[in-house]
């Protein structure tokens, strides 16, 4: 059983600037939630009781999102606000811990960050800014998999051809409509170049190894350690696998997707549906005239 996740959050965000040069991209709002709550919630609804968040320079805010707030619980318990209840479920969540990453020096150095804390066993990582819109939590997912092959397992998408650089691309052995058994990986591949259209999605099941691969991992795509690299210094070791992921990805550090992400979940919501929808179909007609 899969008792850890580790979730990345180091990272400048320096695609939503200016919005976040002085907050984390991971507290970006979601409408009223902020994204990291959406991923910590995945990892939860996935049967995780230990979250380690990797943190850095100017991330504080997303501690004191996971913490109570005593003076805020008081004031809401006067007005009988049913805020309340909401709020102490989010401090209870889970058991979330926290370590800075001291340098941006990528992906793979910031898992490394949590090798004392995972120990020898396997674990799930989700990546901060990227949440998941499906049925069955995508970890969980993840971990069905990893319960058959008991090696690592990577979240993947299809992804245009011409996207095919932006992301890590797995190449490997078609084992079934969802699963591969990996022969490649490539970080961000030239077009062209790339072993196949499957992009890694931002969640991952690891065996403890990539920690000893990581140490032998040079700096990759942008002078970065890549947790991509180390994963294919894995692949000589033990056999890993992707899994096709059934659901949507909203990358929540892209603009135009967290305004695509904003608008779907609007629609979700009761409370906007319809107001909502009638206000949408408005602008479109102005727009269309
Ligand atoms: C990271 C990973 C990449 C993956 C992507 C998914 O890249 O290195 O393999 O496809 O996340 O969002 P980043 O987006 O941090 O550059």
């Amino acid at each position: 059983m899969i008792k850890k996740a580790i979730i990345p959050a180091a990272g400048f965000g320096t695609r939503f600037l200016p919005a976040t040069k002085a907050q984390p991209k991971e507290m970006l709002p979601i409408i009223d939630t902020p994204t990291i709550q959406y991923v910590v919630q995945e990892a939860v609804d996935s049967g995780i009781e230990d979250i380690l968040i990797i943190s850095g320079k100017g991330k504080r805010s997303i501690e004191d999102h996971f913490d109570r707030n005593f003076e805020l619980e008081t004031r809401l318990a006067e007005k009988e606000d049913e805020m309340l209840h909401e709020l102490r479920r989010l401090s209870d969540m889970a058991n979330i811990h926290f370590v800075r990453q001291k340098e941006l020096n990528g992906l793979g150095d910031a898992i490394y960050y949590a090798r004392h804390h995972v120990g020898n066993e396997p674990f799930a990582v989700l990546l901060g800014d990227t949440i998941m819109d499906s049925v069955i939590p995508v970890t969980q997912q993840l971990m069905d998999t990893f319960e058959t092959y008991r090696c690592s397992v990577i979240a993947v998408e299809t992804v245009p051809t011409d996207k095919v650089n932006r992301y890590g691309i797995v190449g490997g052995k078609e084992l079934s409509d969802s699963i591969m058994q990996l022969e490649t990986l490539v970080e961000k591949p030239a077009l062209g170049q790339a072993p196949s259209n499957l992009a890694i999605a931002g969640r991952y099941i690891l065996t403890p190894e990539i920690f000893r691969m990581i140490e032998q991992t040079p700096k990759g795509k942008g002078g970065e350690i890549q947790l991509t690299d180390a994963m294919l210094l894995l692949l000589s070791r033990e056999n890993v696998y992707s899994h096709r992921i059934e659901g949507k990805r909203h990358d929540i550090g892209n603009k135009l997707d967290f305004l695509k992400t904003t608008v779907e979940f609007a629609l979700k919501r009761k409370e906007f549906e319809k107001p909502f929808l009638a206000f949408l179909k408005e602008v479109i007609q102005q727009y269309e005239q």
